[in-house]
């Protein structure tokens, strides 16, 4: 694979308009930190962010969040004295690329000054993939006069979020050409070290001083440069924190001083290799649609720019580290819709990404104990500890005097059984024991432990029901017997005995120190087994329909169709209330069951629910977590058109900002979902005793869909077509 086209996001134009959904487009990462596309120098009302995995502090009202660290990008270009910026002078011309093989990003203007003198600059950076820790940019500059070119770099620890300060100064100072500074956070008291070494090459009479202004230690070169000449500015940064070291600060001068004193060649080639083998294991190949393929690739490499590689304390935030938008925090989004995608091509990134609900499994005892339950009750929002973050009351969005109750912490418990299906799914994909013996089971016994504390008998029906909910449909709350939660209870419960069983048989030691530990007895397993076989279930015997919770068929019933158009959720138009006395979802919850549990539904059932619910979910303003899994049931009861239209509407929410929020963040959610409705939707990958089988069924225009997928330890690659006829081939 790894073909020449479709590798490169571009933007044409300099537009101030859409600056903030370009800065999310052109953000990089390299599963440390990730950094929104700011450009070098400001602009107001850009959102010039990097967050680092894992650094997250204490803020009101959403009790913690990713702290944006200080911006490693500044470098103010004073060009014969003349400040450069776009919105001055003229552009003569302006490209930006990110090269989506290695994370390049690249701007290309030829800008007049005010004065009139022509310049012609590059910038490029990239976050190294091969070591994390540090980050390169360069900008080639030439003047068609002979000029002064004076650059400076400012290291900033008053960089804040949304106006709000994370950041206590601790030191500065300067070493070298390089600038160093020593920050903490406030409550959570994480240290950072950060430092900047600024190298300008070319023209003549070079000269460089730091100006020691506190808080904000920033070097300055100036160069006499002839016209024609071209000079070379390098910048390397360096970032360590407490996490990683107990000396972050002399690791950022360590990581520096060895450095060679151009560095940019050496660690660039290091860095492009890294990239090569993360693509390797993942790329997608689509021949016959070049927008859809780009798109494919845009999401794939969003995640790789998050996955975390050396650290199992860290997950993925629902905007990834790409923007403010829910500060960070970690939902289902990562467990449901991100993880498939490393687990069958990146296990490592897939177990290290579990493994972070295992070392925030005390947050989930913390949590179920303080809503009177037993076991684990992971959050619905969970950050460094996994206790629950979700904010409980939020600022109505029109009317500012109002606030709004959230009640997803409160009760959207599907996401422990959620959690145990990805480990289950990854243990299954992966074979590897080690994880499920030494943290799944203790997770599965717990969640168990958990949801048979929660059901309530109900003697009337002769059935345990969870009432007061809310499932993944969040347009109604405080709903009984959501079939999502439901079902999914009943499979935690079961196969938590399973996974005992198995552990029993494999590791008696293990089992043993478990039942000792968590003082699990007979009784409370049977109990379990009797719990989860008799979890109120109703499906209509004749269609096959599933009711999404009890009397929702009785809520009020509208046609979308006789709304249309309209440019916002059927939420903003109905508000809240409104929402939830009407019969429209905000995204899939039976058909989400269809998809999570296939064994559920029979070709009958599973038509019957997708017909009926696809016609009663808001696609284009819900949630962006829908469209990628409608996409994939359609596939499946063979309506392939119409799953690539809800492929196209996820795959095109980041690169054309369909739902108008690009800006908050990349779609991480929905950039797992389109890997998923590639592989499970259009090649129609199956698992089965034998092993992997596709059972594709390509969108007519597609000729060839290539991917890959690691089951088991091996690799598997499938190169699927479209037969002239229309039919496909394996
Ligand atoms: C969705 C949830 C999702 C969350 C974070 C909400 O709007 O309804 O399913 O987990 O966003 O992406």
């Amino acid at each position: 694979m790894l073909n020449e086209r479709n590798w490169i996001v571009t933007e044409k134009h300099f537009d101030l308009k859409r600056q903030n959904h370009a800065e999310t487009i052109f953000t990089i990462g390299n599963g440390y930190l990730g950094t929104r596309g700011a450009h070098e120098e400001r602009y107001p009302g850009e959102e010039r962010t990097t967050f680092i995995h894992g650094v997250f502090d204490d803020v009101p009202i959403v009790f913690t969040e990713l702290v944006n660290a200080p911006d490693w990008l500044d470098l103010t270009l004073l060009l014969g004295g003349e400040l450069f910026s776009l919105s001055e002078g003229e552009i003569l011309t302006y490209q930006r690329q990110l090269d989506l093989r290695n994370g390049l990003l690249t701007r290309s203007v030829e800008w007049r000054s005010p004065r009139g003198v022509r310049w012609q600059l590059t910038f490029e950076r990239f976050a190294s993939l091969a070591n994390p820790h540090l980050l390169c940019q360069r900008v080639r500059a030439t003047a068609f006069e002979n000029v002064t070119l004076e650059v400076r770099s400012t290291l900033s620890g008053e960089t804040d979020n949304l106006n709000y300060k994370h950041w206590d100064w601790l030191g500065q100072g300067f070493q070298r050409n390089s600038a160093w500074l020593h920050l903490r956070t406030r409550s959570s008291g994480i240290e950072l070290g950060v430092a900047a070494r600024l190298s300008v090459n070319g023209g003549g009479n070079l000269q460089q001083t730091g100006w020691d202004t506190r808080n904000a230690p920033t070097l300055v070169t100036t160069t006499e440069m002839k016209s024609g000449e071209a000079v070379e500015i390098e910048k390397i940064t360096a970032f360590y924190t407490s996490r990683e070291t107990n000396d972050p600060q002399g690791a950022v001068r360590r990581a520096l001083e060895t450095l060679p004193k151009r560095a940019w060649e050496g660690l660039w080639e290091s860095h492009a290799r890294a990239w090569q083998r993360e693509w390797e294991a993942c790329d997608v190949l689509i021949e016959g649609d070049d927008h859809a393929h780009l798109a494919v690739r845009f999401s794939l490499f969003q995640l790789l720019a998050a996955a975390p590689r050396q650290d199992e304390r860290v997950s993925i935030g629902a905007k990834a580290l790409s923007g403010y938008g829910y500060r960070g925090h970690v939902f289902w989004d990562t467990e449901i819709f991100m993880l498939p995608f490393f687990t069958y091509t990146r296990p490592e990134v897939a177990r290290n990404l579990l493994s972070y609900r295992y070392h925030t499994l005390e947050g989930a005892r913390k949590k179920a104990r303080e809503n009177g339950y037993k076991g684990a009750q992971f959050a619905w929002e969970s950050a460094s500890t996994g206790e629950e973050v979700t904010p409980t009351w939020v600022p109505h969005p029109t009317d500012r005097t109002k606030l709004i109750r959230i009640w997803t912490g409160d009760i959207q418990i599907h996401i422990s059984a959620d959690v145990c299906y990805a480990i289950w799914q990854y243990w299954q994909a992966t074979g590897d024991d080690d994880f499920m013996i030494h943290r799944g089971a203790e997770i599965f016994l717990e969640v168990a432990r958990f949801w048979a504390s929660r059901a309530e008998w109900n003697a009337e029906n002769g059935s345990y029901e969870f009432t007061d909910v809310i499932g993944p449909d969040e347009y109604h709350d405080h709903v009984d017997n959501n079939a999502y939660t439901n079902a999914l209870a009943r499979w935690q419960l079961l196969t938590a005995l399973k996974v005992l069983a198995w552990l029993e048989g494999r590791n008696p030691d293990k089992a043993a120190e478990l039942r000792r530990l968590l003082e699990l007895d007979e009784n409370e397993l049977n109990r379990w087994r009797e719990i989860g076989e008799k979890i109120y279930w109703k499906q209509d015997a004749a269609s096959g329909l599933i009711e999404q919770f009890e009397g929702y068929f009785q809520r009020r019933q509208i046609d979308l169709r006789s709304l249309e158009p309209r440019m916002q959720s059927i939420q903003s138009l109905l508000g809240i209330e409104g929402a939830n006395d009407a019969n429209i979802l905000k995204q899939p919850d039976v058909v989400m069951l269809a998809y999570v549990l296939p064994e559920l539904f029979d070709e009958n059932s599973l038509r019957a629910n997708y017909e009926y619910y696809n016609a009663r979910t808001d696609h284009t303003f819900g949630s962006s977590l829908g469209p990628a899994i409608h996409a994939i049931i359609a596939c499946r009861i063979g309506k392939p058109d119409e799953a690539y239209e809800h492929f196209m509407r996820a795959a095109l929410a980041d690169l054309e900002d369909v739902r108008g929020n690009a800006h908050d963040g990349i779609h991480a959610a929905s950039a797992g979902g389109i890997w998923q409705a590639v592989v499970f939707g259009f090649g129609g990958l199956r698992f089965d005793p034998e092993g992997p089988k596709p059972f594709p069924g390509l969108p007519r225009h597609w000729k060839r869909l290539v991917f890959r997928i690691k089951y088991r330890g091996q690799f598997y690659e499938y190169d699927l077509r479209n037969s002239p006829a229309g039919g496909d081939e394996g």
